[in-house]
């Protein structure tokens, strides 16, 4: 039998509570001062519990922070290079005291987890925005995001009374420990991991099926936590997925399991956070292709595919596969990049999102060089329906 790829740090981590160490925890945590978590903790609470950020085993302490922020690594050296928190603002602060245990809930009252807060700390967040994001500008997702959470940080390890039950795309929901074991089940040695927030359109299709070549599998991962609200819902995305594996996929070859993280759009940092959580799937490559993890104009086009280069090699065990930007070509009537192709720019069609989102709101299917038909039907139907309901608000 062969052996995956390691998880990055060596180790899978687990924070789930053992059954006994469950029920003692959940009556000590009912006593506990409570944290009521976001959406976007809730995403990092899976993440960090079910080992796709190992080694993260908790939220981030001021001694890991400022690694993070400057030097993007661990107080351990290991490669890590965006700060996973959990804040509060100071307000409530005072509630949260440092050496103490707290429960953190879920908005409907369940008690998930319990913290002992080993750091607490008010860091400051515009040398973040600037280092991690890029910017300081409010108008970023991602900052705005992390300056709205609050400037108290508290940190800690995790220990995990009860998953989350409510959430959607059970049957899509592998953790490392279940892909891992398809992965083998598949025997596939090696594995190439797709990062996606949108439908997958044509370009997606073919920086996939090139990735797809060169390794025994691909791994179509796409986040479902949560995303800027233009972006499409992830439950209307999931759809596409299944709809376009099935008809344009080699079934055998395409495992898709979700993403639970939140967007964060900070570009090349966000890349290598990404990756490496791949890796911890079991994924031996990674799919960078234009503007990774990109908004609006604030990163380069292949700036999240130069920051693997900052890296000393084999400090990252996961391998991007890197991509130029993709388009359809009209001379050969087939998708290509500049690297591929001698096409004249009028030769080559680009659509971008915003471009895209325009035509589905008109009413118009975007065009085949674009997204597949049967992609396409999805989206406009969506989009039909959102319109619908706005009116009747
Ligand atoms: S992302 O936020 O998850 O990066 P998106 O779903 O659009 O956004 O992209 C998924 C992956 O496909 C990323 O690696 C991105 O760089 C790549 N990608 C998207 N569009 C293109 C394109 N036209 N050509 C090459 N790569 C692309």
């Amino acid at each position: 039998m062969h052996s995956l790829i390691q998880p990055h740090g060596g180790t899978l981590v687990d924070c789930k509570l053992n059954s006994d160490e469950r029920q003692t925890t959940l009556d000590r945590a009912l006593t506990l001062p409570r944290l009521t978590l976001s959406q976007r903790n809730l995403a990092d609470i899976e993440c960090i519990a079910t080992g796709v950020y190992s080694p993260l085993n908790g939220f981030v302490t001021a001694e890991d922070y400022y690694d993070i922020v400057n030097n993007m690594h661990l107080s351990s050296g290991l490669a890590w290079s965006i700060p996973v928190a959990l804040q509060v603002s100071e307000e409530v602060s005072d509630k949260y005291k440092l050496d103490t245990e707290i429960a953190l809930a879920h908005s409907n009252g369940d008690i998930l987890a319990v913290m002992t807060i080993t750091s607490k700390f008010k860091p400051d967040q515009d040398h973040e925005a600037q280092k991690v994001y890029g910017t300081t500008e409010d108008a970023h997702p991602g900052v705005s995001a992390m300056l709205a959470a609050g400037e108290v940080y508290l940190g800690g390890s995790i220990k995990l009374i009860n998953t989350i039950l409510d959430n959607e795309f059970q049957n899509y929901r592998l953790t490392p420990a279940d892909t891992r074991s398809e992965f083998t089940k598949r025997q596939w040695k090696s594995v190439v991991a797709f990062q996606t927030r949108n439908p997958i359109h044509r370009a997606h299709e073919y920086i996939t099926k090139i990735a797809l070549e060169l390794v025994d599998g691909l791994f179509i991962n796409p986040l479902v936590g949560t995303t800027k609200s233009d972006d499409i819902p992830a439950a209307v995305r999931m759809q596409c997925y299944e709809t376009l594996i099935d008809k344009y996929y080699p079934r055998e070859r395409v495992l898709l399991s979700v993403f639970p993280a939140a967007m964060r759009y900070a570009g090349p940092r966000e890349a290598i956070m990404h990756a490496i959580a791949r890796q911890n799937y079991g994924c031996t490559h990674f799919i960078v292709g234009r503007d990774h993890a990109g908004v609006g104009s604030y990163y380069g086009t292949y700036d999240a595919q130069y920051i693997f280069d900052e890296f000393t090699p084999g400090e990252l065990g996961i391998v991007p596969m890197k991509f130029e930007h993709a388009f359809f070509c009209t001379r050969t009537q087939s998708m290509a990049t500049a690297k591929t192709s001698s096409s004249t720019p009028e030769e080559r069609i680009h659509l971008s999102g915003t471009k895209v989102r325009a035509m589905l709101k008109l009413g118009e299917l975007p065009p085949e060089q674009f997204t597949r038909p049967e992609v396409a039907e999805i989206l406009i139907r969506h989009s039909k329906d959102s319109q619908r309901l706005e009116a009747r608000v």
